[in-house]
């Protein structure tokens, strides 16, 4: 497709300059030592950062790399750093300790750090000082410039910390290498401008910007007519997808427009934001053909004071409001949840407000992160920092709740024939196949291997917290 804006085509332009250049080199590596050159790609985080992955390997592609799934083969690694919590980007460093003595091995290797770790300056420094095997570092804004930075490394030899730049536009036409041929994750917007007092993201994703909605439909259109059935739009607040596109739509707009597409599949959104869920989306989504019957909506905690200091900008009745209205108009819609336990100044009481909230809300699964400081964020710097005992407590039985309550809902679907789209042979048991319901439960039955990325019509006959277990039925 021609590229509209012509700053964004030209820097397309040059991208392919250095893609041309890398590529003449790993054909020629590969024609002189009859080996192509590889690329592993180790990925940490959320959705955003795995398809983020998937264009970085899309790219590496381009410029004559294979793909390959152990690093010790690869003569580029690149590891793609969360840094929502401390856990992510502690991992992070130490897997990369590990491959350092892959260098001694491969002098060749060229090992990169990218995404919303390395986005943050005092991590850079940390990498330039106390981890000289890593080559270069490029931040979530800089995603676009890896071929000229892999370039530039394997002709200069010189280390390269990529500036970050406050990424104002939306790189376009990047390849991307897909991990499936059935499910695909689709960026709708990148950043965050809400602030969280205890969120990294704003900080390392940069200001929210929109992808054009034309883009998206034509991207989701091709995704459909290549087989892909279950699509994922993703944004870290797609409920305010669209401000400042030229077309003026939210995301109630688009994702009726992408409703229109014909086909076989499933829509599915993540993340939304309870302050910005509004009805008309709701009601897209309850006269919609293709949009999952599921819902992602972060309470982060069931007290008021402490959702006031988390600078959330709802309170628990306008919540309540939203998913009450949202199982009016869709009874049978999943509905799961983030809660931080430990935020600075939680008492006994606003814990038990969360737990409160469990009850009334009645979520189908939680995705429960004890609070972890974030350098630079307000709440990192709020006094009563709840000590570790007392977050690992109230941590347990936040899950302990959780898990009766998952149980019961789980066991109200044992006997519903539901539509499943098999993922093969479940890693644990590959005796039996696993898949999802269009509600994002897991689902084991016995089955074909040659059924994964197919939609089979099943029933459960057992249920715990976390998935249900039953047989394929007669469609
Ligand atoms: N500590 C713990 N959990 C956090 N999250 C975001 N920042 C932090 C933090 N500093 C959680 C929130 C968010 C999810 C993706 O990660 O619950 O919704
Ligand atoms: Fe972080 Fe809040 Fe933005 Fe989500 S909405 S990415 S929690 S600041």
């Amino acid at each position: 497709m021609e590229e509209a804006n012509p700053t964004r085509a030209a820097e397309a332009d040059e991208r392919q300059t250095y893609v041309l250049r890398l590529r003449a080199d790993n054909d020629r590596h590969a024609m002189e030592t009859g080996r192509r050159r590889r690329a592993f790609f180790l990925t940490f985080g959320c959705q955003q950062n795995e398809a983020d992955s998937e264009k970085l390997a899309g790219m590496a592609q381009q410029m004559g790399y294979d793909i390959t799934r152990t690093p010790e083969d690869a003569d580029l690694i690149t590891v793609n750093t969360c840094a929502v919590r401390e856990h992510a980007e502690q991992k992070a460093l130490s897997t990369v300790g590990q491959y350092k003595h892959l260098k001694a091995k491969n002098p060749d290797l060229v090992i990169a750090m990218c995404g919303c770790m390395v986005s943050q300056p005092h991590r850079v420094e940390e990498i330039k000082h106390r981890y000289p095997y890593v080559d270069f570092v490029f931040g979530t804004g800089s995603l676009h410039r890896f071929p000229q930075l892999l370039c530039e490394r394997r002709e200069k030899n010189k280390r390269l910390y990529c500036p970050e730049e406050p990424s104002l536009t939306v790189a376009e036409g990047i390849p991307v290498r897909r991990e499936s041929d059935y499910r695909a994750w689709v960026s709708i917007m990148y950043g965050c401008n809400n602030f969280c007092s205890y969120c990294i993201v704003p900080y390392v994703r940069g200001r929210e910007r929109s992808r054009e909605p034309e883009r998206i439909i034509e991207e989701v259109r091709e995704l459909v007519a290549d087989g892909y059935r279950d699509i994922t739009l993703l944004g870290q607040n797609v409920n305010s997808y669209g401000k400042g596109t030229r077309a003026g739509w939210d995301f109630a707009d688009l994702l009726a427009a992408l409703d229109r597409i014909d086909g076989d599949f499933r829509l599915r959104f993540m993340t939304s934001h309870p302050k910005d869920a509004s009805r008309k989306l709701i009601d897209v989504m309850a006269s919609s053909r293709h949009v999952a019957h599921q819902f992602h909506l972060p309470l982060q905690s069931g007290s008021d004071a402490v959702l006031a200091r988390m600078n959330r900008r709802y309170d628990t009745a306008r919540y309540l409001e939203t998913l009450d209205y949202l199982r009016e108009k869709i009874p049978d819609v999943t509905v799961t949840t983030d809660i931080i336990v430990g935020f600075p100044g939680e008492t006994d009481e606003d814990f038990a407000g969360t737990l409160a909230m469990l009850e009334r809300a009645r979520y189908d699964m939680i995705f429960s992160f004890i609070y972890s400081p974030r350098k630079g964020t307000p709440a990192a710097e709020m006094a009563d920092q709840v000590p570790d005992e007392i977050r690992h407590a109230r941590f347990d039985r936040l899950l302990a709740l959780q898990n009766r309550i998952g149980l019961e809902k789980n066991q109200s679907l044992v006997g519903v024939p539901m539509r499943v789209l098999c993922d093969g042979p479940s890693k644990n048991n590959p005796a039996l196949m696993s898949g999802r319901t269009d509600g994002n439960k897991i689902a084991f039955f016995e089955g074909n291997p040659d059924d994964a990325g197919t939609y089979v019509l099943f029933r459960a006959n057992r249920a715990d917290a976390f998935a249900l277990w039953g047989e394929r039925i007669p469609e």
